[in-house]
């Protein structure tokens, strides 16, 4: 049987009890690939990784290779194929007697910790390596990752598929369509309110998805703001944040990723910009992406962009030149 080396951080977490039996499952990689898992959460909590390493033991999953706990990356990240960097300290925490609740002291107490994991998986994953960033605030955090990782050939992405997804379930309820009629949706820029989906350039059946709805004070108003504010609403509903549509999204990145992207669709995540689309390089960026048969993400190019979509995708570029200001010490 083929093998996959998969490390998850945050493993205890909301998310990372979601996603580990679907990753081990065979659901992801696959039936005839085992799942190595190295999970990874900070010392104080890794002692529950043993109850999550017992139930993924009970599941029963042909697929399910070894399961390692570990609360030092350096240890973690030797010839990993996949990292799912899921933890990250949230808004609100009190650390050190101060409650983290501005962007900047966030991102600068998380740039820490990405720092150490972007270094490790540099110097121990495999070359080949792809690295998602779920912890927020995920571009930035991948951004500094990605910097101290200092690896070329490995992938650094930041995820946007749970924004995809949400806009894609909008535009099926909308127009009483099934999830599968809706490709090559693109969220542009930064997993935060400031991303742009994008329905000019995705599709239903063949047609532009905003000339089939054909409904424009929808699509500005309703529409832009439901999935731009859907975190918050879940929040808001189920008191806590979403863990299995954001674990579901993980996986779907990794899906789309292992295998070459059909000819009549795209996928979502955020990259390091090479320039495309005006976008500054050095900005983790969300793009559409496709995947060859070798493995290889790259941005797909000369979409055309409206005038709104423009100054959609401006403000969001312009949040995370801020953000990348705010950790420019880190870089
Ligand atoms: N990109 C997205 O679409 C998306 C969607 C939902 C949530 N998120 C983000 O995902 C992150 C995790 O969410 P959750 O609901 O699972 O949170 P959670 O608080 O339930 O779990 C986070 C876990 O990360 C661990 N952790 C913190 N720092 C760590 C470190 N340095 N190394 C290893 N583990 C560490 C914590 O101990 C905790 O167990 C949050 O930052 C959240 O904002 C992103």
């Amino acid at each position: 049987m083929k093998e996959v080396n998969v490390l998850v951080t945050g493993a205890a977490g909301q998310i990372g009890y979601a996603l580990l039996t679907r990753l081990a499952s065979g659901e992801t990689f696959g039936q005839d690939v085992k799942v190595n898992l190295n999970l990874v959460e900070v010392p104080q909590v890794v002692s529950r990784l043993e109850g999550s390493r017992m139930e993924l033991e009970d599941c029963g999953f042909n697929t399910l290779g070894t399961v390692k706990n570990f609360s030092d990356m350096n240890e973690a990240s030797g010839d990993i194929d996949w990292a799912l960097l899921v933890g990250s300290i949230p808004r609100g925490i009190t650390i050190n007697g101060k409650k983290i609740e501005e962007r900047a002291d966030l991102l600068k107490i998380n740039g820490g910790i990405f720092t150490e994991q972007g270094k490790a998986l540099g110097e121990n994953a495999k070359a080949d390596a792809k690295i998602l960033v779920v912890g927020n605030p995920a571009n930035t955090n991948a951004l500094i990752g990605c910097t101290h990782g200092n690896n070329e050939s490995q992938t650094w992405m930041a995820m946007t598929a749970l924004d995809a997804n949400r806009a894609k379930a909008q535009v099926a309820n909308k127009c009483n369509l099934d999830i599968s009629d809706i490709k090559k949706m693109t969220i542009w820029g930064n997993h935060s309110p400031t991303m742009y989906p994008d329905l000019d350039n995705a599709e239903i059946k063949g047609e532009s998805a905003s000339g089939w709805i054909n409904d424009q004070n929808w699509i500005e108003s309703d529409f832009l703001r439901i999935v731009q504010q859907r975190g918050k609403a879940i929040i808001d509903a189920r008191g806590a944040s979403s863990a299995t549509s954001a674990a579901n999204a993980a996986i779907d990145t990794v899906k789309a990723t292992i295998k070459e992207t059909p000819e009549d669709d795209w996928f979502s995540a955020a990259v390091l910009s090479d320039g495309s689309y005006n976008v500054p390089e050095g900005l983790i960026f969300g793009f559409p992406l496709k995947v060859d048969t070798n493995g290889k993400v790259s941005i797909v190019k000369d979409l055309p962009i409206s005038d709104y979509a423009q100054e959609k995708i401006d403000l969001t570029t312009q949040e995370l030149l801020d953000e990348k200001n705010d950790i420019k010490d880190l870089l």
